[in-house]
């Protein structure tokens, strides 16, 4: 279907998804280019890469360093000023797309980052953490990177019937939800499940819900519009975001988002 024909209302997609088994890392091949438009497979994704960018503490000193995982096509690159934005992906596709954005890209397991002990200002996980199977791992990576006193940004999905049935049953047959096929609800993460791992790296973090504005949403929907603001919920019961510090040094007490920083 072409962008046009999408534009006019809620008619539904090319079924890319279905020749493919769910999260299968080569729908970001069949999908690449769609990333940049605004009523594509992933507009949705621009709404939670600018609620996103909204948790993203202004940069310490400039070219301080943003690691931004599953950075996908680089929707976070228009929400971020002064720093050194890299992001990391398993998708070439992804990231020649994402470099033509601007955005330093470097191809790397997000369970394995090439990248020394404590060099990152900030670690961005935006809708990545639910299509991997070694979570743990990753976050444990991310504990490595992430300097002291770092901050930690992500999105995901929660691991409940809600969200399986309004982003997966209902979602991927509704404009603005998610392509056909791009989620296996097996990989949803349970808050507190994440909240245990970030912990153990010394980043106690805070979570709140994300829906999208419902008379902007309709307006998508008829073809009015093509952004969608996302505003908390404090339900997380669908989509939630998070944020959190890295503890100073080993032994003190998990960091807290800076004053001056943004806040949940
Ligand atoms: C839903 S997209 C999110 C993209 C981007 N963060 C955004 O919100 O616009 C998920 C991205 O994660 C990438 N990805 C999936 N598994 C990965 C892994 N193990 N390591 C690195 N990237 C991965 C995919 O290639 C895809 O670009």
């Amino acid at each position: 279907m072409s962008t046009a024909a999408r534009s006019s209302g809620v008619g539904r997609r090319p079924s890319i998804g279905s020749v493919r088994s769910r999260n299968d890392l080569g729908q970001y091949d069949d999908l690449a280019g769609e990333w940049w438009e605004p009523r594509g497979e992933f507009a949705a994704l621009h709404w939670l890469a600018e609620a996103r960018g909204r948790l993203v503490p202004p940069a310490p000193h400039e070219g301080a360093l943003l690691l931004d995982l599953g950075c996908g096509g680089g929707l976070l690159a228009p929400h971020l000023t002064g720093y050194r934005h890299v992001g990391v992906d398993l998708s070439e596709t992804a990231l020649a797309v994402a470099s033509d954005h601007g955005v330093e890209t470097v191809r790397a397991d997000v369970a394995d980052l090439p990248f020394d002990d404590e060099a990152a200002d900030v670690v961005v996980a935006g809708e990545i953490f639910e299509h991997i199977p070694h979570l743990s791992a990753t976050v444990a990576e991310i504990g490595r990177v992430l300097r002291p006193g770092g901050t930690l940004v992500f999105d995901t999905i929660n691991d409940t019937r809600f969200a399986r049935i309004s982003l997966v049953t209902l979602g991927e047959r509704l404009a603005g939800g998610p392509p056909r096929g791009c989620h296996d609800p097996g990989l949803f993460v349970a808050p507190e499940r994440l909240r245990a791992l970030c912990a153990e790296q010394g980043i106690e973090v805070r979570m709140r819900g994300l829906r999208p504005a419902a008379g902007q949403y309709l307006g998508f929907l008829a073809g009015r519009r093509s952004s969608v603001r996302m505003l908390p919920a404090r339900s997380l019961a669908g989509v939630y975001q998070g944020i959190g510090v890295k503890a100073s040094a080993a032994g003190t007490a998990p960091g807290e988002p800076s004053a001056e920083g943004p806040t949940l």
